[in-house]
């Protein structure tokens, strides 16, 4: 068994390197002194996430109870009764729906114009699955029965993160271009009625992997320095050593390159305790 597991591992880092080469970092820096924080998220970015995640449960919440129809519905009856009750209405459940649905594409609009190069590419760049990602995904799903196996390097996310990442872009696309099409009847009705069924599986695909992102996120004791990062922005650095490696030793090198403003850039060799702030 562990030479066939062996086997895979080497495919899927054949397949990673033609995909992209493991990104290695061209300098290496010693572990940071303990209570040193490293910047990672702007204050713009935790806004959007934020946002986001409350336009999610609130069209979770009215999207749950909209769906019924002669074959088919959701959510169980009494919920669906209890949101139209609140609500007074379905039509005026629909109209919050819709409407909660345009101001969360007028949320995001901002940042896909003005910062296309700050928001969108740097989102696409920490993205990026290399060789490192899948050998990754394949010594953590293997970890469950060998829990000593060691994990390569990771960059600003792990590769489960990335394509929980991916998973949440493409369907934000299906989502809009099909919320669209079905609140404001564009098109043609075999169109508008295909985007019904679109719309609902974009959205559970994003539903079934957010199970996984919040219980990471929220519950795992590890992680917890993440979590904290999405409110202050800072991030434990030893935390980032120990499973961010490739982008703490890309951060620091950054710094000290000046190619990132930092609050106190420490000469090379020295205990790496820098704070960048960009
Ligand atoms: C209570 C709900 C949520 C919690 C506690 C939470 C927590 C977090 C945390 C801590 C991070 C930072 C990870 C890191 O820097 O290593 C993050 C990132 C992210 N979150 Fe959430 N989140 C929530 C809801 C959502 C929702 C609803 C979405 C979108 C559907 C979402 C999408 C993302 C994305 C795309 C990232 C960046 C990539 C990643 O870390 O997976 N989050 N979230």
């Amino acid at each position: 068994m562990p030479a066939t597991a062996d086997r895979v591992e080497r495919l899927l880092e054949r397949v990673g390197r033609v995909l992209a080469p493991p990104a290695v970092p061209s300098r290496r820096f010693p572990p940071p002194r303990r209570g040193a924080t490293l910047r990672k998220h702007d204050v713009a970015v935790i806004w959007l996430h934020w946002f986001n995640a409350v336009v999610w449960a609130l069209e979770l919440l009215t999207g749950g109870a909209l769906i019924v129809t002669g074959r088919y519905h959701i959510a169980p009856a009494w919920f669906q009764e209890l949101v139209v009750a609140v609500f007074g209405s379905r039509a005026h459940l629909l109209r919050f729906h819709v409407v909660v649905g345009v101001l969360w594409v007028a949320g995001m609009l901002p940042y896909a114009v003005f910062g296309f190069r700050r928001y969108v590419l740097g989102f696409f760049r920490n993205l990026r699955l290399d060789a490192d990602d899948l050998v990754w995904l394949w010594r953590k799903a293997r970890s469950l029965v060998s829990p000593s196996l060691p994990l390569p390097p990771q960059g600003a996310y792990n590769a489960g993160q990335k394509l929980f990442g991916w998973v949440v872009v493409a369907a934000t696309l299906v989502i809009i271009a099909t919320g669209f099409v079905t609140a404001f009847h564009l098109g043609p009705q075999w169109l508008v009625a295909w985007c019904v069924p679109l719309h609902f599986v974009a959205v559970a695909a994003v539903f079934a992997a957010l199970f996984v992102h919040i219980y990471m996120a929220a519950f795992m004791p590890n992680e917890r320095p993440a979590f904290f990062s999405m409110f202050t922005g800072r991030v434990d650095a030893r935390y980032a050593y120990h499973h961010h490696a490739k982008w703490y030793h890309e951060v620091l090198d950054d710094c000290l390159a000046g190619r990132r403003t930092c609050d106190a850039p420490a000469p090379e060799g020295a205990d790496a305790d820098q704070t960048p702030r960009s």
